[in-house]
């Protein structure tokens, strides 16, 4: 698909330099060997260097040897990581002892070499649940400046063009927060306009979605949708935003003008924000799995430095594809 070829060729020409720490995991040593083969990124994995030679020879993969190896147990910079993990965590009584242990998990030594310019991005997530792979990010690399919470967002490309842009919406957050607030449903919104046009280069028409539309249903969780729509405008009054719109009236343009009349977005919208995860990660595997659309990412907005997740059910050309869009993301 040409948009994905985009966000490759975008992708080799910043060269970057991103870490899978899950090295010995089938899918993501031969994703490695494609993307050091399609030269979409420089790749360090982190692992016993042996060990994940003899499963490259197994698989007959011919790129490997062009990765980096980091071995987590004899790391040249380990000492000095364990440094800064436990300057930065002091507040939370974080000992020296623990950091030593924590140091030697793949997890937390790709955050800390991303923490210490080491590195420009992280991709893991097949072997490891979300939380495993967030907590990590979430303690040393932190959000970007300004910003509360960090979410995820999913782009979906289904094989029906009339919806969104040419089948492609960005759903959110579909990963990571499972109750946010109204102010932090607002910031979810903002986050995922920006990656929109930033990652896809779409000019973003977002719908904030409940089973209420303008008004048609009361209720205390309809009431978060509407101040979410309230705040994100004002955050970003540059962003076409709308709410609350059910799913029929944001995607189908009938149904849109009938429930929502004279909404810019109604029927519409390329961008759909949900109001809980339960809601966000229900309606992108929903959507994936019966609708049949491509699902990338999730891709983890608003964290000081590119850090993705994958879902345990993700295959090679989704591990190439998240390289490639993190990539884009540390330029
Ligand atoms: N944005 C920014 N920071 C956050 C966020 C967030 N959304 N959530 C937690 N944090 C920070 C906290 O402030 C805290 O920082 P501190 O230690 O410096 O004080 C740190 O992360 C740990 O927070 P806790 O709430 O203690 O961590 P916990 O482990 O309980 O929860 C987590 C965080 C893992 C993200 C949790 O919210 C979670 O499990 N979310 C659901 C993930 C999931 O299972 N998603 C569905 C599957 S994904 C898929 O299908 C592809």
């Amino acid at each position: 698909m040409k948009l994905i070829e985009d966000i490759k060729d975008k992708a080799r020409k910043l060269n970057k330099r991103i870490v899978l720490p899950e090295s010995t995991e089938e899918r993501t040593l031969k994703a490695a060997d494609q993307v050091i083969q399609e030269k979409l990124a420089r790749i360090t994995l982190i692992g016993n260097p042996e060990e994940i030679l003899m499963m490259a020879d197994k698989f007959q993969l011919k790129n490997i040897g062009r990765a980096e190896m980091v071995n987590p147990v004899s790391h040249k910079m380990k000492d000095h990581y364990i440094d800064m993990m436990v300057e930065l965590r002091k507040h939370k009584g974080l000992t020296r002892d623990e950091a030593s242990k924590l140091i030697e998990n793949p997890l937390y030594l790709s955050v800390m070499m991303i923490k210490n310019g080491d590195a420009d991005g992280e991709v893991a997530g097949a072997a490891n649940a979300t939380g495993d792979v967030l907590r990590p990010a979430f303690q040393y690399v932190k959000t970007r400046p300004g910003i509360s919470v960090v979410s995820g967002a999913f782009i979906m490309i289904h094989p029906d063009p009339s919806f969104g842009d040419n089948g492609v919406i960005v759903f959110a957050d579909g990963a990571v927060h499972p109750d946010p607030t109204d102010k932090e449903l607002a910031e979810i919104a903002v986050a995922t306009a920006r990656t929109t046009k930033s990652i896809l280069g779409i000019e973003p028409r977002v719908a904030m979605i409940s089973f209420s539309t303008k008004g048609s249903a009361k209720h205390e969780m309809v009431d978060k949708v509407v101040n979410a729509t309230r705040m994100a405008r004002e955050m970003a009054p540059d962003i076409k935003i709308d709410g609350e719109l059910q799913v029929d009236a944001a995607l189908i343009e009938a149904i849109g003008k009938q429930k929502a009349p004279g909404s810019d977005i109604a029927g519409r919208a390329n961008v759909m924000i949900f109001s809980s995860l339960d809601v966000g990660n229900v309606a992108y595997k929903l959507v994936q799995r019966l609708g049949k659309a491509e699902a990338i990412g999730p891709v983890l907005q608003d964290m000081a430095a590119p850090i993705n997740d994958l879902s345990r059910g993700c295959s090679v050309n989704d591990i190439v594809s998240l390289v490639a869009i993190t990539a884009n993301q540390s330029a």
